[in-house]
């Protein structure tokens, strides 16, 4: 096992003269006259260790075995390196190849590959430069994300993974059965395991208010299933959500907690993870860092929906679906307006209650909910959140209009229950940690964001 100190990373930080040991996988192999160049990467770091083998050191059919994609173990010294982008290099005395990786049959060896070529090598592609970058990024996003609500005093919770409540109303859930559906006869779900019907969790929210009226501030940080047929660079089957949910807390609260939050994972994931950055820049988004700098520079736009829809429809634009009154905001018309008219993070609040959950707090006209969506420019939407219904003869009102679309007021019993027991004024919101992901790093599709994309015709690996 690799001890702390002797990460590649750790030992690119050590001075000429230390003893060392490193261990990973080969990425490349040169020769040159009577000595060989190993690079070598245990995923650890951006940069990779260059471990020096002089011709003789090491018989030459243990060498001829180092080759891409093979896991060594090389022990030596540390001397300063002459190479540029390293300043120590490791001068191996003794080399020992754990497992070889054919050259004719390694397929990261075979081929140059692109992001789309990778996808289905899932098993393989973490060793890569992009990869072991975007899930280090991964790593110190999420830790990042904890550090935050930990500083602020929530409290971590965990919703259930299997759910009987469609908290979305969007009625795209999985459904978690034991019952044999293989047999023809018609499905009782009182026979079924949990007695009922179950469904993998759209999103944790509904548990987090239960959470969040007896700890005030909570937050969840887990997976999130959703069954939508939407085969889209922003769109997974599997995704993990983060939702803070706060009682004593207004719209306003909780617009000042988005915008803080993304601005601190930015910050935070800017000073950790630099170089990393700064390949991906290199490789997939030259403008990374002044769009990630940018946010941090000034304050969010806030707009209503309704002064949404007027700058749309001022724009001049033809939308593919044009904007009016009382439509949901499509991927295009968010994009046109954080990504051309403002230029920076726009907070859009108050949308028309048809388009929007249940749970959500009426506003006084009647015809909006305190509703907020965070856009960003290249992604679109990124948070969604708002302030909860907490008036117990308005929410059993909204639960019974809803009854057309199946959705049963017995089901709902506790979650009123939360409304005559001590309810308060309470929000919330949830971000896709991915497209977060897809922010921060500038991929493209939300499937290179994650090891193990969930998708419609896809659960390999
Ligand atoms: O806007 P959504 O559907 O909001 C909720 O689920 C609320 N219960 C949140 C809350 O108020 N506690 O989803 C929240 C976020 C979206 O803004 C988006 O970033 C992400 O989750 N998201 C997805 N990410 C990847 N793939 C999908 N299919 C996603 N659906 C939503
Ligand atoms: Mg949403």
């Amino acid at each position: 096992m690799i001890l702390p100190g002797s990460y590649v990373r750790d030992l690119l930080q050590q001075v000429p003269g230390t003893a060392a040991t490193a261990r990973g996988w080969v990425k490349t192999r040169r020769d040159g006259k009577n000595v060989h160049f190993i690079q070598l990467n245990d995923g650890s770091s951006a940069t990779d260790l260059q471990v020096v083998v002089d011709e003789g050191a090491v018989p030459p059919e243990v060498i001829a075995r180092v080759t891409t994609g093979a896991s060594i173990s090389a022990a030596g010294e540390l001397v300063a390196s002459p190479g540029k982008g390293q300043s120590v290099e490791l001068k191996a005395r003794t080399l020992v190849v754990h497992g070889a990786a054919d050259p004719e049959e390694y397929p990261l060896q075979k081929k140059k590959h692109n992001l789309e070529t990778l996808r289905p090598l899932g098993h393989l592609r973490a060793r890569t430069n992009t990869f072991s970058a975007v899930f280090r990024v991964r790593n110190v996003l999420a830790k990042a994300i904890h550090r935050f609500f930990q500083e602020r005093g929530f409290l971590f919770i965990q919703p259930p993974i299997i759910s009987s409540s469609d908290a979305e109303g969007a009625g795209s859930m999985f459904q978690v059965t034991t019952l044999d559906l293989e047999n023809g006869k018609r499905a009782d779900f009182r026979e079924d395991f949990f007695g009922c019907r179950t469904y993998l969790t759209v999103s944790g929210q509904l548990e987090a208010e239960i959470l969040a009226l007896a700890f005030a501030n909570v937050y969840t940080f887990g997976p999130t299933f959703r069954a939508e047929n939407s085969n889209t660079p922003r769109h997974l089957a599997e995704f993990y959500m983060i939702e803070p949910e706060m009682a004593f807390c207004d719209l306003n609260d909780d617009q000042d907690l988005a915008e803080a939050f993304l601005k601190s994972l930015i910050e935070q994931v800017i000073a950790e993870c630099r170089r990393d950055l700064e390949f991906l820049s290199k490789w997939y988004e030259p403008d990374l860092f002044q769009t990630l700098e940018g946010v941090l520079a000034g304050p969010f736009e806030r707009i209503s929906y309704a002064e949404a829809i007027s700058l749309l429809q001022q724009s001049g634009r033809s939308f593919e679906f044009p904007a009016e009154w009382g439509c949901d905001l499509q991927s295009e018309h968010e994009r046109y307006l954080t990504e051309e008219l403002l230029k920076k993070p726009v907070i859009v609040t108050n949308y028309p209650r048809e388009i929007k959950a249940f749970y959500m707090r009426a506003n006084d006209d009647g015809k909006t909910v305190a509703a907020m969506d965070v856009l960003v420019p290249r992604i679109g939407e990124i948070i969604g959140g708002s302030q909860r219904e907490e008036r117990y003869d308005l929410l059993l009102n909204r639960i019974r209009e809803q009854a057309a679309h199946g959705m049963k007021e017995e089901s709902y019993r506790w979650y009123l229950d939360l409304r005559r027991f001590g309810g308060v004024e309470h929000a919330g919101f949830g971000m896709g940690f991915e497209r977060m992901m897809m922010y921060l790093t500038g991929m493209k599709n939300i499937r290179d964001v994650i090891p193990f994309p969930r998708f419609p015709g896809n659960a390999e690996f």
